[in-house]
Order: C-alpha cells, then structure tokens, then sequence
C-alpha cells in the first residue's frame, strides 16, 4: 500500500486466446493514463492469465496469509501494494469468468478496504450481469464497488476487434477513476489501521510518519506549540515557525510515530541518536485529547525506538510548560538543568534496552 500517491491494477480478466478483453483493455488505460497523470496514479495492468493461477490450490484458507506456493506470494505482493482496482470482465454464462473468481479466492486481506470499479462487456447485457456477480463476491472481501461502471455491449461498440471511438463512453471511464481514487483515499484510514498497531484511544492506531505526512505534521505543530508559546512568553519555537518542506526535510530523517483515527492525526513524537543519546522530541497530542494516555504511549513508542548504544533518553521543553515536565517526571524523567527558557530532561535507557510498548493500552489513564 503506498502512502499518498494511488497505485491502481487494471485487471484483464478474460484468458482465452483471441479474446476481445485486451482490446477493452488497451482503450481504458489509453482513456484514463492523461487524468492517471493529473492525479499521480500509477496504473498497473495485469493480465491475470499471465499470473500462473491454477485453480486455487493452497491448503490453508487465504484468511491465514499462509501461502506455500511461488504463483500466490507474488500475487499476493501485487494486490497488497495497489489502492484499488478496475477489472475489465466479459460476461460468461450470466456471471464472471471463472479466472475472475479465482483470482479473488486466492487471497484474502490484501483486498480489505479498497475500492473496485468495473469495466464490463458482452452481448446481450454489456456484461452487466458480471458485473453483479462480482460484486455480490468482491464485499465479501470488503473491496468496496463503485457506483460508477462502463459497460459495453460488443455489437454497438466494436468493431473490426477495435472500440468505435466514442467521447461520452470515455469521460465515463475517466469518471470511473475519480470515483476508484476518491474512495481509494476515503478508505486509507481503513487499510491502515487494519495493518497498524493499535493506539490507547478506540479506533486509532500507530504508524511511522513519512514526508508525506508533511501537511498533517505542519498543522499539528501549529496547533501544539501554540500553548508553549504562550507559557513561555516566546514565539522563538522551531516547530511554529517551520515551512511546510522543512517539516518534509526533517520527517526524512527522523525516527517520526504519528497517532491517527479515521485520518486525522491525534499526536505524534519524533527521535533519534545524537553522540550516543537517544534524543526525543516534538511529542504533540491535539488539545481536544489531552489527557487520555496519548502523550504516555507515545513517549513510549519514542523510547522504544531507542538504538542500540544510547545510554539515555534526552529530551528538551520550555522552562515554564509545566504540563510537560510533570509529564516527563512522572515517565522517570529528571530534570537536569534550565538554561534559559529551556529545560534539559534525561532517563536513562533500561538495561535490556527494551521499553514496552502496550498492545492497545486503555485511554484515560492520564
Ligand atoms: C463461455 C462464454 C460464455 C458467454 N456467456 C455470455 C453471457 O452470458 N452473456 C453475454 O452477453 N455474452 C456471453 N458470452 C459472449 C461474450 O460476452 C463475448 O464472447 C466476449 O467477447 C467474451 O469476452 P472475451 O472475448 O474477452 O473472452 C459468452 C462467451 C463465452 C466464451
């Protein structure tokens, strides 16, 4: 799973040799590559005959993610790194191609909480009746179907193997991939949370922050160390005056964790070795949470990180953010000195260089 931009697999879904699905195929990713650029998607077409799927043949269910052969681990790295999907699926039968369906069985939570557009074709009903089979199949993985389809119905729209060109049926493609990466996105947090470990509040979880998460980190800092600025009487603080590419430049090389739920990011704490300590800092909670455990678990998660050879924990704050320093104290904190309007905090790292990091510790322990 990528973290801003969206990757998006196209999947051809018919194998049988001469068969119209790579021509529908061809049309799609031509229609739909100039807005893929405009909206930093990367589109990955698939053929799924080129996969190697037999008929499934592992033993354990695919709830497990306990995969034995060679054909399934690749598959399952392709489905788990994508966004979403767009399956282009003649109609056989009154329903989808058995290769389809086989595909989807294969693998379990790599699909969870993405979504997936259609495009379909055939006879009598543009593969319409595909269609609905694959999406009575595809919630049962909580991929979430669009709204928004193509469908194709061969005698009015092909010719000589080839689609008739045809502007609306094209600005209805490319409204299928506006729709695949507005959903795509609504469901990041979703797709996070279910590969994250969980944080101290219900619903959220812990992840590393990138420089993608540049703008949430900007306005977190805004809103954080508005308060410090006031307690201490001073608006020099690094992490209120900081652009936007600064906070970037230093995300890339901080050991940064960001608390989220439901997208929004709840806190966060960064850290890193200086000459053998463990320097920690930039702990933030938004104002509406304090008080709930946050602020502890994430200073937990900092510590945690500490590399192998620090002696201490290091940590610096305002002179007069009280608020802080009882916090620190209470976490085996000692104040070591004040210069200035700043105070120099240290613990030292555990013997076993271990702190533990609660699984999904209770909220409102302070
Ligand atoms: C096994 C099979 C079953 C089909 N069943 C249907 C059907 O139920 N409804 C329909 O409209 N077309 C049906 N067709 C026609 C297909 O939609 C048409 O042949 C289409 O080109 C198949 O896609 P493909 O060429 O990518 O394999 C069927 C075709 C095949 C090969």
């Amino acid at each position: 799973m990528s973290t801003k931009t969206a990757r998006v697999l196209v999947l051809m879904c018919s194998t049988r040799p001469g068969a119209r699905g790579p021509a529908v195929g061809e049309w799609l990713i031509e229609t739909i590559a100039p807005r893929a650029v405009e909206l930093g998607v990367e589109l990955v077409p698939v053929a799924l005959g080129d996969l190697g799927l037999p008929f499934l043949d592992e033993e354990d269910p695919p709830a497990s993610g306990v995969y034995r052969h060679e054909h399934t681990k690749r598959w399952s790295t392709m489905v788990d790194a994508a966004d979403g999907f767009i399956a282009v699926t003649p109609e056989y039968n009154y329903g989808m191609p058995a290769t389809f369906k086989n595909a989807l069985d294969y693998l379990g939570r790599e699909w969870a909480w993405k979504p997936m557009g259609f495009v379909s074709y055939g006879n009598t009903s543009a593969g319409t009746r595909s269609v609905q089979h694959a999406k009575q199949v595809v919630t049962t993985l909580r991929l979430v179907p669009l709204g928004a389809t193509v469908a194709l119905r061969i005698g009015d729209t092909m010719e000589n193997g080839r689609l008739r060109p045809d502007a609306g049926r094209d600005a209805t493609a490319t409204g299928v991939l506006d729709e695949l990466v507005r959903v795509a996105h609504a469901l990041r947090p979703l797709r996070e949370q279910a590969r994250s470990r969980p944080g101290p509040l219900p619903g959220s979880y812990v992840r590393a922050l990138t420089p993608d998460d540049a703008s949430e980190v900007l306005v977190l800092q805004r809103c954080c160390w508005l308060e410090e600025a006031l307690a201490n009487d001073t608006l020099a603080i690094p992490a209120l005056g900081e652009s936007l590419e600064q906070v970037r430049e230093w995300l890339a090389t901080w050991h940064t964790t960001g608390l989220w739920r439901d997208g929004r990011l709840l806190g966060m704490v960064r850290a890193r070795s200086v000459d053998g300590d463990w320097h920690v800092g930039r702990l933030g909670v938004v104002p509406d949470l304090r008080g709930r455990g946050v602020g502890r678990r994430l200073l937990r998660e900092a510590e945690a990180a500490a590399e192998a050879g620090c002696r201490r924990i290091v940590l610096f704050t305002g002179a007069e953010s009280q608020r802080n320093i009882r916090l620190y104290h209470a976490q085996g904190y000692r104040t070591e000195s004040v210069d200035g309007a700043t105070a120099f905090l240290t613990k030292p790292v555990p013997a076993d260089g271990a702190v533990r990091v609660p699984a999904g510790e209770p909220a409102g322990l302070g």
